[in-house]
C-alpha cells in the first residue's frame, strides 16, 4: 500500500515538475495534422506541421471539395478521444469534405493551467501550416473551422494569425467553448470576431463552457446548461456527459437526413434556425431549443 501511495505520489510530482519546466518546444514538436480518408476513423495520416503542405496532395484529398477542421479539447487523446472519433465518423459517413484533425495531444493531457497558456502558440503554429495549404490551392471559402472546448480557443488563435496574412475563415464553430481562465477581462478566447460567421453550442454553460453569447448566433440546448436531458443525474459534479454533448449534437446534425434540432430565436419567435451542420450564416442571436 505505502508502495502504491509512493508511486501516485511520484507520478504526481513528476507530472507537475514536467509540466512546469519540459521544454514546451516538445508539445510544439506533437503538434498534428490527421487526415481522415475513406469511410472509417482508422484510415488516416498523420502530418507534422512543417509538411502540411504534403496534405493537399495525398491522392485522396480533394480540393474541389469542402474542408473541415476539428480541433479537440482538454485531456483528450487523438486515437481515443470521444469527441474526435464522433465528429470525424460523422464527417466520414457523410462524404462530402475533407477531414483534418489538429490533435495537439501530449500538451492537452497536461495541468490546465499550462495548457491555456500554451493554446495561443498552438494555433499560431497551426495557422502557418494552414497557410502553407490555401497558397498550395485549398480554398478557404469552403473551409470550416469547428472546436470544441479549448479546442474553441484554438481556433480563435489560429482566425487571429491568418488575419494577419489577409485570410478570413468563413465559418467557425464553437462546441461548449471553455470557460475556466477565459471570458474574463483582459484574456483572448472565441468571439465572433474571428469569423465571417461564428456559430456556438452551449451545453455546459457556467461550469466547463462558456454561458455568455460569443457568436454571430449562440444556440442553447436545454437552457445551453447542465444537466442536457441525455446525461442522466443532476448533482452530478462530475459531470463531463453535457460538456461533451456539444460535440454528439453536432455530430449527429452532419449525419441527419431531415432538418433536426430546430431552434427558435429567444427575441423573435418566427424566426428559426437549425443547430449545428445546416446552421445558415444568416442566424443571428440566441436561440433555444430543447434537445431530448
Ligand atoms: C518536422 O518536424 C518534426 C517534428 O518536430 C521533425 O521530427 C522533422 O524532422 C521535421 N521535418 C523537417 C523536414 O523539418
Ligand atoms: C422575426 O423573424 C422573421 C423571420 O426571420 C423576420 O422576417 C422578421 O423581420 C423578424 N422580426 C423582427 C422584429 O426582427
Amino acid at each position: 500500500m505505502e508502495l502504491v501511495i509512493h508511486g501516485l505520489l511520484f507520478a504526481s510530482i513528476h507530472s507537475l515538475l514536467f509540466t512546469y519546466f519540459a521544454n514546451s518546444q516538445a508539445f510544439m514538436e506533437d503538434v498534428k495534422i490527421r487526415f481522415y480518408y475513406d469511410d472509417l476513423v482508422t484510415s488516416y495520416t498523420d502530418y507534422h506541421l512543417n509538411s502540411s503542405i504534403d496534405i493537399v496532395s495525398h491522392p485522396k484529398f480533394e480540393l474541389d471539395r469542402p474542408t473541415v477542421l476539428y480541433i479537440h479539447g482538454w485531456l483528450e487523446r487523438v486515437d481515443t478521444s470521444e469527441s474526435i472519433i464522433a465528429i470525424s465518423n460523422a464527417y466520414l459517413q457523410r462524404n462530402e469534405h475533407n477531414v483534418l484533425v489538429l490533435s495537439y495531444e501530449k500538451l492537452a493531457l497536461m495541468f490546465y493551467p499550462i495548457v491555456v497558456r500554451n493554446i495561443p502558440r498552438v494555433g499560431k503554429s497551426a495557422a502557418f501550416a494552414l497557410l502553407e495549404m490555401f497558397r498550395k490551392g485549398l480554398d478557404i471559402s469552403r473551409f470550416h473551422v469547428i472546436g470544441f472546448s479549448l479546442g474553441a480557443h484554438v481556433s480563435s488563435h489560429i482566425a487571429r494569425t491568418l488575419r494577419h496574412a489577409s485570410y478570413t475563415i468563413p465559418r467557425i464553430t464553437g462546441l461548449d467553448p471553455a470557460l475556466p481562465l477565459f471570458y474574463q477581462k483582459n484574456t483572448k478566447q472565441l468571439t465572433k470576431k474571428d469569423a465571417k460567421f461564428v456559430d456556438i453550442i452551449h451545453t455546459d454553460g457556467g461550469v466547463f463552457g462558456v454561458k455568455v453569447s460569443a457568436g454571430h448566433a449562440d444556440f442553447f440546448p436545454n437552457g445551453g446548461q447542465r444537466p442536457q436531458l441525455r446525461c442522466g443525474r443532476l448533482f452530478e459534479i462530475f459531470d463531463i456527459c453535457s460538456h461533451f454533448a456539444a460535440p454528439h449534437y453536432y455530430a449527429e446534425s452532419v449525419t441527419a437526413k431531415e432538418t433536426i434540432f430546430v431552434a427558435t430565436n429567444r427575441l423573435n419567435s418566427s424566426d428559426t434556425a437549425p443547430m449545428g451542420y445546416n446552421c445558415p450564416a444568416t442566424a443571428s442571436g440566441n436561440y433555444d431549443l430543447v434537445v431530448r
